[in-house]
């Protein structure tokens, strides 16, 4: 019988990047970034890189794409420019390096901000794949980016997985028999 290797030996591998004119140059203090950082950490992530940039859709698809073509990204998380401000770009950087949508992370986002706030509806946030990296949006508040973490945390360790060809569990008839289709959903981050 074919043994299963272990999943997910290695911690995820994860960047932040703040989309925010005023704290690219300092005029303000980037409080969402940390916060990321900390809650990915927090997750046991391994945060090699967290990143300031202004709303500037060029820059942050050469720094979102150059973060995924590393090989070395599991997970972006990005915060801020997703609403509906002139130079909030933060959504369109983030298509046009996807080669993958995923829907499902800003529909659950989104629908859990709802019961928070009716604000929830204007931010725009995507979720893409781009090679093996996840990329996900999130607002540009320490709030609201504790708020998403919290939603989509239960899944990012079958994401990942998925990702680097690693979520036998899933595959495996042993598991799927006991859990009468698919444990690998209930199974904590
Ligand atoms: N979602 C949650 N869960 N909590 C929040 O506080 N803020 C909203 C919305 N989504 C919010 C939220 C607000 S006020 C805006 S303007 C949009 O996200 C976009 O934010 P951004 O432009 O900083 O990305």
């Amino acid at each position: 019988m074919n043994e299963i290797p272990p999943s997910a030996a290695r911690a995820l591998r994860a960047a932040v990047v703040t989309a925010s004119d005023k704290a690219s140059v300092g005029l303000r203090e980037d409080a969402s970034g940390p916060t990321l950082v900390e809650l990915l950490r927090q997750l046991g992530a391994d945060v090699g890189a967290a990143k300031v940039v202004p709303d500037e859709q060029p820059q942050m698809e050469e720094l979102l794409a150059s973060l995924a073509d590393s090989g070395e990204i599991d997970l972006v998380l990005t915060t801020g420019g997703t609403g509906l401000a002139p130079r909030d770009r933060t959504p369109e950087a983030t298509l046009a390096v996807a080669d993958m949508l995923v829907p499902g992370f800003a529909e659950a986002m989104r629908a859990a901000s709802f019961a928070v706030t009716p604000h929830a509806m204007l931010s725009r946030a995507v979720a893409v794949v781009r090679k093996r990296t996840l990329i996900i949006n999130m607002p540009g508040s320490p709030k609201a980016c504790r708020e998403h973490f919290t939603v989509i945390a239960p899944a990012l360790k079958h994401a990942v997985e998925t990702l680097r060809g690693e979520a036998y569990e899933c595959a495996s008839p042993a598991i799927l028999d006991a859990a009468a289709g698919g444990d690998c959903l209930k199974q904590p981050v």
